[in-house]
């Protein structure tokens, strides 16, 4: 059993909570893994050319190409992303728009296998959680626990962010407030949620070793894709 981790994050690892969440949740899943980290990697988005309808195979050459194999060998993935602007950022969103290229014509490369949401902001990480657990049910993948933790916002380290009214220490602690390590967020000092992905992971290992059922849980999957547009329209 093979899981990937893909780290949607920008920033180098040492600085980033979503690297630290996704690696937290990989080594409590006790499978053989792989971590990926999209950091300076050039993915642009779905441009809608249709020229992976006929054999679901992306034409598009940026660095995606080498990550099609990982998608596909994967049993399950774990897959986190920074909140930006209250959503996921723009390149692990790039990245899902991309998954299109594995749809066509009932492709099922991707279903009935399993996932974990991670997501981090800088007040919150539930909103980039929230919407990878979305692509993963257009994929027909069963998210089995989504984490998210509090990062550091780069107000902390920017050099204005004791006296910029739009930045999130003004945000969290209102006017005045200074700037000292105790307040600067970081995922590792977050007992709960450190506790949450370590037991994501565990989760994850379990239901793989467990004799996972990948029909079983497609078709799980598709009703609740079902629910979901039926009460849409
Ligand atoms: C362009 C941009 C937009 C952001 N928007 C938000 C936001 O809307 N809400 C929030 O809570 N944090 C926001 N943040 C802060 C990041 O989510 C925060 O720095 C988080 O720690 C990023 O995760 P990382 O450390 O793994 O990169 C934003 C950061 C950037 C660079």
């Amino acid at each position: 059993m093979k899981v990937l981790g893909i780290s949607g994050s920008p920033r180098k690892e040492e600085f980033s909570g979503v690297h630290r969440l996704v690696t937290t949740v990989l080594e409590a899943a006790g499978c053989s893994f792989e971590l990926v980290s999209l950091r300076g990697m050039k993915i642009s988005g779905c441009i809608a050319c249709l020229g992976c309808v006929k054999d679901n195979v992306c034409k598009v050459e940026d660095d995606m190409k080498p990550l099609r194999e990982k998608i596909i060998e994967a049993d399950a993935y774990m897959i986190g992303a920074p909140n930006y602007y209250s959503g996921l950022n723009a390149t692990t969103h790039a990245f899902f728009e991309r998954w299109f290229q594995f749809r066509h014509q009932e492709g099922n490369l991707l279903w009935g296998k399993l996932g974990v949401a991670i997501g981090v902001g800088g007040t919150a990480g539930q909103f980039p959680a929230d919407e990878i657990e979305k692509f993963f049910l257009y994929n027909f993948i069963e998210t089995i626990a989504k984490v998210s933790g509090q990062g550091a916002a780069s107000c902390y380290s920017c050099g204005y962010g004791e006296t910029c009214k739009v930045g999130i220490p003004h945000l969290l602690y209102g006017e005045g407030a200074k700037i000292t390590p105790e307040k600067i967020p970081n995922v590792t000092k977050q007992e709960a949620v450190m506790q949450a992905a370590v037991d994501a992971g565990r989760l994850l290992g379990k239901r793989l070793l467990d004799g996972h059922d990948r029909m079983e849980t497609t078709l799980k999957m598709q009703k609740a894709m079902m629910d979901k547009f039926q009460g849409a329209v």
